[in-house]
C-alpha cells in the first residue's frame, strides 16, 4: 500500500478491502467525539465495569500499596485524566509521607495537561507523551534502582486485544521492567451473555452512537462518504474466545468512496464490519495470561456487584 498514505488511511483501506470479514482497529474509535461517547458509556446503568473498577481501587488502594516493596513509583498506560489512580497515590503517600512519583502514560495532550494539574496534590507527575511500550521504557529509565515501578493498566484494557496480541503485548511490558516490579491489571470477567450483551446494546442508544462514530470519523478524516444510519449496531458474544464483538451491519446496499486514495467498496445487504472485540476473562485464563507472559499473580481483589477483578502481579526473574 502506498507509503504516502496516512496510518489511518491504510489501516482503513486495508480493513476494509479485504476478503472475508471487513474489520476496522478499535483504537480508532476514539477521536475527541469517541472518546466523549465512551466517557458517557461509563455512566450508563448497564455497563458496571467502569463503576466496579473504581469501587475497588478506591476499596483495596491500601492493600495494594502495602503490598508494594518500598519506594515505589507508579506509571500507568493511558492514564486519561488520572483520576482513578488517586486513591493509589494517597495510599502510597500516606505509607511514606511523601508525595510518590507518577508517569501518566497517554497519547492526548490535553488529557496529560489535565492529569498533572489535578494530580499535583497527591503525586509528583511527570507525563510522558507516548505509546504505552514506548512510555514504560521511558519511566523505567527515569525511576532509580531503588525505585521498584507499579504499571496501572486498568479498565480491562487488556480486553480489547486478541489473546495472542495481548500475551505478545504483555510480554513486550515484562521485558521493558526489572525483577520485583509490579503490574495492577484490571479485567472484566465473564458473566451471563444477557448482561454482557445489554452492557454492549444500551437501551439509550450510546454505545450504537460510539459504534457508529469509526464511519464518521472516516468521512470526517478522510472524505468517505458512509451514510451512518444505513448501518445498525450490532454487539453479539462469540462463546468460544469469550469475546462480546461490535459490529455494523449493513441494512441495504451500500456503495461507498473514499476519494483520498481513490478507493471504492460495496457492501452487501446484512454484511457486517467488525469494529471491536471485548474479551472477558475467567480466573484461570488470567493466571495463564501472567505466567505466559513472564508475571506471577500475587493478588486479587473481585468486585461483589459486577464480576470484574484487579490483578496484582509481579514481575519474575
Ligand atoms: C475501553 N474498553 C475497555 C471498553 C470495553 O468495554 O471493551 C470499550 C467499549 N466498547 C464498547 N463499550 C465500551
Amino acid at each position: 500500500m502506498s507509503s504516502s498514505l496516512g496510518e489511518f488511511a491504510q489501516d482503513v483501506l486495508a480493513g476494509l478491502a479485504r476478503s472475508g470479514q471487513r474489520e476496522l482497529p478499535s483504537k480508532y474509535l476514539y477521536d475527541d467525539l469517541g472518546s466523549a461517547l465512551f466517557e458517557a458509556i461509563t455512566r450508563l446503568p448497564e455497563y458496571g465495569l467502569t463503576r466496579a473498577d473504581e469501587r475497588l481501587l478506591r476499596a483495596h488502594s491500601p492493600g495494594i500499596a502495602a503490598a508494594l516493596p518500598p519506594g515505589a513509583v507508579v506509571a500507568e498506560l493511558g492514564s486519561g485524566s488520572g483520576k482513578k489512580t488517586v486513591s493509589i497515590l494517597e495510599s502510597l503517600q500516606a505509607r511514606t509521607g511523601h508525595k510518590p512519583r507518577y508517569y501518566p502514560i497517554d497519547l492526548s495532550t490535553s488529557a496529560l495537561n489535565t492529569c498533572a494539574r489535578e494530580l499535583a496534590s497527591c503525586a509528583a507527575v511527570t507525563p510522558i507523551e507516548a505509546s504505552y511500550l514506548d512510555g514504560i521504557a521511558q519511566a523505567s529509565a527515569l525511576r532509580t534502582q531503588s525505585q521498584p515501578l507499579l504499571v496501572l493498566f486498568l479498565g480491562s484494557t487488556i480486553g480489547n486485544f486478541d489473546l495472542s496480541c495481548a500475551v505478545e503485548f504483555l510480554a513486550a511490558l515484562r521485558s521493558r521492567l526489572s525483577p520485583g516490579d509490579a503490574l495492577l491489571l484490571g479485567a472484566d470477567l465473564v458473566k451471563p451473555v444477557p448482561q454482557m450483551l445489554l452492557a454492549y446494546d444500551d437501551p439509550t442508544g450510546v454505545t450504537a452512537a460510539f459504534n457508529r462514530n469509526i464511519l464518521g470519523r472516516i468521512n470526517r478524516e478522510l472524505g468517505a462518504d458512509f451514510n451512518l444510519t444505513a448501518y445498525e449496531h450490532e454487539a453479539r458474544y462469540h462463546e468460544p474466545a469469550r469475546r462480546i464483538e461490535m459490529h455494523l451491519r449493513a441494512r441495504s446496499r451500500q456503495r461507498v468512496s473514499i476519494p483520498n486514495p481513490g478507493f471504492r467498496i460495496t457492501i452487501e445487504p446484512g454484511e457486517t464490519i467488525w469494529t471491536e472485540s471485548s474479551h472477558k476473562f475467567l480466573l484461570s485464563d488470567l493466571d495463564s495470561l501472567a505466567s505466559r507472559s513472564g508475571f506471577r499473580s500475587i493478588l486479587r481483589w473481585m468486585d461483589s456487584q459486577w464480576p470484574f477483578a484487579e490483578n496484582l502481579w509481579s514481575a519474575v526473574e
